[in-house]
């Protein structure tokens, strides 16, 4: 089958982190092993520069015609004068909002060879795969009202709602269940149903969810704050963790750190699926920024990038078992001890950014 894909490196080490993901498709599609259709667009500060909007209306249809997106980063100093409506993020959150991207994928994994960079015990992390699905359009980020008042007596305040329908929480519960059931079968799904309402609805809806359609699946409860603890406990205990945006948020940037550098974490972010194609709208991306403090160089580590692309591989395109290679190919470069700069440790050797793709091709 042939796949579409649209390519936006954006700004920054985005463009250079990207340039490996092209390496690899060019690759496999001359090897015949794939065959990718690919587009690039602009998006971020390279799209302000190009057309003054963070992205063009022209670069949102490809993003609604393509199988999958694959985003690179956005942002930097040189455009922290533009009007806020288009500043770089702007493209990203436009993206998300216009794809309806509600599911956030974000895998914790510790490859073996960097095991002692962790701010684990290696016993802890060692071997680690787990997987936090965080809800990304509801809850107390979205709902309304959102506030500060003055009260007059010299006091204000602050509001923030937190709303969950029932069909989002269904939604988010069926894409930690479908990818347990492609992992290791177990979801642990995180909430304070004891002080929070939302907390009550989210775990009956998950409940019922797993009663109906996915018995074959283990399901666990945890409260989202001694689930915290246990996430830096225990972490080999989970497989699949599902959450709302908030507790997603922190429990994900949690994890992030149970592995390593930032230059290492994939991440993916899925909409609903289309009655008609059965396909769903989505979009990968590093969980890293444009480092302009390394951009230019060939300082930056393209694994996170090459990582994304790998899950697009296995969550988009039906192609799980290139996915796994390409796992198995950066797990074998790190295990050889090559690194960029940002992962080095003794005795290993430091390469550039497309020394990293190349190494990793070659695997
Ligand atoms: P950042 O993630 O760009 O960089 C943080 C630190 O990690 C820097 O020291 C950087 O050199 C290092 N780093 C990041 N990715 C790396 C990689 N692949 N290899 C080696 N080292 C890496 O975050 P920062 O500095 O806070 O933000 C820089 C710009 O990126 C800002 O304009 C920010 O708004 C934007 N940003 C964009 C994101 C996106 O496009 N999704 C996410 C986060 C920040
Ligand atoms: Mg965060």
């Amino acid at each position: 089958a042939t796949h579409k894909l649209l390519l936006l490196p954006g700004d920054g080490i985005g463009t250079e982190v990207m340039a490996e993901v092209k390496r690899l498709i060019d690759w496999l599609n001359a090897q015949g092993i794939a065959h990718f259709e690919t587009e690039d667009g602009l998006v971020g500060g390279a799209s302000y520069d190009a057309d003054k909007v963070a992205i063009t209306d022209a670069t949102m249809a490809k993003a609604h015609a393509s199988d999958a997106v694959i985003f690179g980063a956005v942002g930097g100093s040189k455009w922290s004068a533009v009007p806020y409506e288009a500043r770089p993020e702007a493209g990203l959150l436009r993206l998300r909002k216009d794809l309806g991207l509600f599911a956030n994928l974000r895998p914790a994994v510790c490859y073996p060879a960097l095991a002692d960079s962790s701010s684990l015990k290696r016993e802890v992390v060692e071997g680690l795969d787990i997987m936090i699905v965080r809800e990304l359009t509801g809850g107390v980020y979205f709902g309304e009202p959102k506030t500060i008042t003055d009260l007059g007596n010299g006091q204000k305040r602050a509001v923030d709602t937190q709303v969950y329908d029932s069909y989002e929480i269904d939604r988010i519960a069926r894409v930690a269940f479908d990818l347990a059931r492609k992992r290791g079968n177990k979801v642990t799904s995180m909430e304070k149903h004891n002080v929070m309402k939302s907390g009550v609805l989210w775990k009956e809806v998950v409940t019922e969810v797993h009663a109906k359609d996915y018995k074959d699946v283990q399901l666990e409860h945890q409260l989202a704050d001694s689930g915290g603890m246990n996430l830096v406990k225990w972490p080999k205990q989970f497989d699949v963790i599902v959450t709302d945006n908030l507790f997603g948020d922190i429990l994900s940037d949690i994890a992030a750190m149970l592995t390593g550098s930032l230059g290492m974490l994939p991440s993916a972010s899925l909409g609903a699926v289309d009655a008609k194609t059965g396909k769903r709208k989505s979009m990968y991306e590093p969980v890293h920024g444009s480092a302009p403090d390394i951009a230019g160089k060939g300082l930056a580590n393209p694994v996170a990038m090459l990582a994304s692309f790998g899950m697009a591989l296995r969550y988009s395109l039906d192609m799980g078992e290139l996915a796994d290679k390409l796992d198995a190919a950066i797990a074998a470069v790190l295990a050889k001890g090559l690194r960029t700069a940002d992962i080095k440790s003794e005795g290993a050797t430091v390469i550039s950014t497309s020394q990293m793709g190349e190494a990793v091709l070659k695997e």
